[in-house]
């Protein structure tokens, strides 16, 4: 019997920054990942909205028999993730936060910066996080408008991308972080230029691979990991155009693919 998919979403394809992780850690499953083209960005939409769409995504993701839904959007998680579990008790779902954490572990100067969504920043559950983890650092936060849009564009550097950011890192190094949190899963895309744009001495956080270990676990838990010798398939669905979608897509993830309609 084939075994159940993992399902992951994302507003686009900056989930795609985790699936790669997936794919690498568990190569054995099977993996469905849906970007919400369509709606996104989902950083300025409001709560009630991005909620409207994680439930949705997520019925079409149980209706392909996912096992293990993964939110891989910092965004959709801080709007949605308890109302998710709440409505599916059974279900293991693992969302994404900022790496709040390992970047004040790894700050000497004691001061991070965390660039996110707008969404994220003004969430509950980031203020919980910052309550839990900020704690004997300096935490400066910044929101992106418009970075998610370059980089649903295909915009990975440029002229254009290189200024957004110029101007969204400033303020954040001239207060003297030693630590950049990547806290929405599309900036991992655009990693070299902020990394090139803030010194080889920044630590730049990403945390798809401590999420995909949390999934790895979760299976485990749930004695849902699949027992095959064979790799698993990946299939790609977008809410959007998929014909315009396929080409970044293709170029995000590093190989040929199709893209399907949602
Ligand atoms: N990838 C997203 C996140 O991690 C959402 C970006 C957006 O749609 O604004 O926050």
């Amino acid at each position: 019997m084939t075994p159940a998919p993992i399902g992951v979403f994302d507003s686009g394809v900056g989930g795609l920054s985790v699936l790669r992780h997936l794919r690498e850690r568990l190569p054995h499953e099977d993996l469905l990942y849906v970007a919400d083209s369509a709606h996104v960005p989902y950083g300025d939409k409001s709560t009630a909205v991005i909620r409207q769409r994680v439930f949705a995504i997520a019925e079409t993701l149980l209706a392909r028999h996912s096992k293990l839904l993964v939110l891989a959007c910092n965004t959709a998680t801080a709007a949605a993730i308890h109302e998710l579990r709440a409505a599916h008790p059974q279900l293991p779902i693992v969302g994404m936060e900022p790496g709040l954490k390992p970047a004040v572990t790894t700050s000497k100067s004691r001061k991070v910066g965390i660039l996110a969504t707008a969404g994220t920043l003004r969430s509950g559950k980031f203020a919980h996080l910052l309550e839990r983890y900020g704690a004997g650092a300096e935490v400066v936060l910044q929101p992106c408008p418009g970075l998610v849009e370059q980089i649903e564009a295909g915009r990975l550097a440029g002229a254009e991308t290189e200024a957004l950011l110029q101007r969204y890192l400033a303020p954040l190094l001239a207060s003297g972080v030693d630590a950049l949190v990547l806290g929405c899963t599309h900036y991992p895309f655009v990693l070299p230029l902020i990394q090139r744009l803030a010194g080889p001495h920044i630590a730049v956080i990403d945390t798809g691979a401590a999420v995909a270990r949390q999934v790895e676990r979760q299976l485990h838990l749930h004695g849902l990991a699949a027992a095959r010798a064979e790799v698993g398939a990946v299939r790609f669905f977008t809410s959007g155009d998929p014909g315009a979608q396929q080409p970044l897509f293709a170029r995000l993830w590093g190989a040929a693919l199709a893209v399907e309609r949602l």
